[in-house]
């Protein structure tokens, strides 16, 4: 297991299915009142630059849950806010705690934490990844579907963080991945690159959502415009026209296809109400297992 948990890419599929077991068997003590066998104490720093309800509370009651503390650090009210330097703040939280968790715009701020970090470094979202997320995704998948390995996931929409973490954690899992983007809006180059080294999962990237959506057993969206992209919505609006997750994509689909969407959900954009209420049960308990799954995360890392 790595030590940090930034991207999926570093992450084999043996890592990937690793946690979701342990999500899965988390999920069942805590359902079950049975205690956790994890060692008390230990303290989670949690780092925002972005607003978060998900995240902010999902990691603060896993860790409570763990029998530990969570200290929640916005960018504006801590030092980072004026300007001091992520190498020292690294090395200063390392001293008091036991796990990092940020959610940052550039990747390269996560990467750089966790250079300077004895500590272990989690991901909550970059403007390129949002690997916390994609862990609960494929652990609701598995649990509504019993299995991956072969299943069709479809991502419509923006070529954003959700997109590319979807791609790698739906890639190394043995499933095929389509996606559809609008011109101009594609996935990470590191991420397509990834993707034309994998031989034994189908992978197609087109402009066509219907093409995308085809017998898919499981479509995925997320918001036209991510955070820090908000001055680019008219832009955006435009260009997305076509992407919506509605009831004539949702007919091209196989039988019982799931949707996901990681939320926040903007109706009448990226999703119909209709179809976001027909699937809110997928989606919400998607929403809880980023309790478990981030939990399953905090025990590998933090047990060294
Ligand atoms: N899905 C997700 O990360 O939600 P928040 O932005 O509320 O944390
Ligand atoms: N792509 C979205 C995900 C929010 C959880 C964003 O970055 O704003």
């Amino acid at each position: 297991m790595q030590k940090h948990l930034l991207k999926l890419l570093d992450y084999s599929r043996e890592d990937i299915v690793e946690i979701l077991n342990l999500a899965d068997q988390l999920k069942y003590e805590q359902k079950n009142g049975i205690p956790h066998s994890f060692s008390k104490g230990k303290t989670l720093a949690m780092i925002f630059e972005k607003n978060s309800t998900r995240t902010r509370v999902s990691f603060e009651t896993g860790i409570f849950q763990l029998g530990g503390h969570g200290i929640f650090l916005s960018s504006d009210a801590s030092q980072m806010g004026r300007g001091e330097p992520i190498a020292d703040t690294a090395r200063t939280l390392a001293r008091y705690c036991d796990c990092i968790m940020i959610r940052t715009f550039a990747h390269e701020t996560a990467e750089e934490l966790a250079r300077w970090s004895d500590i272990p470094v989690i991901n909550g979202l970059t403007d390129r990844y949002h690997p916390c997320q994609v862990l609960a995704d494929l652990m609701t998948i598995r649990e509504h579907k019993t299995y991956l390995e072969g299943l069709k996931l479809c991502y419509i929409g923006d070529g954003n963080n959700m997109a590319n973490s979807l791609i790698v954690g739906g890639l190394k899992c043995g499933l095929d991945v389509s996606v559809a983007c609008p011109e101009g809006y594609a996935p990470h180059p590191e991420v397509l690159d990834f993707a034309a080294t994998v031989t034994d999962a189908a992978f197609t990237l087109t402009t066509d959502p219907k093409l995308a959506a085809a017998d898919a057993d499981v479509i995925v969206t997320d918001v036209w415009a991510s955070m820090g992209h908000e001055e680019e919505a008219r832009d955006r609006n435009r260009a997305f026209q076509g992407y919506q997750l509605n009831d004539e994509l949702m007919a091209l689909t196989a039988p019982g296809c799931m949707v996901q969407h990681c939320l926040p959900a903007k109706r009448r954009q990226e999703i119909t109400a209709e179809v976001f209420e027909a699937h809110a049960g997928e989606i919400f308990d998607e929403a809880e297992n980023r309790l478990h799954a981030q939990k399953a995360v905090m025990v590998r890392l933090m047990s060294g």
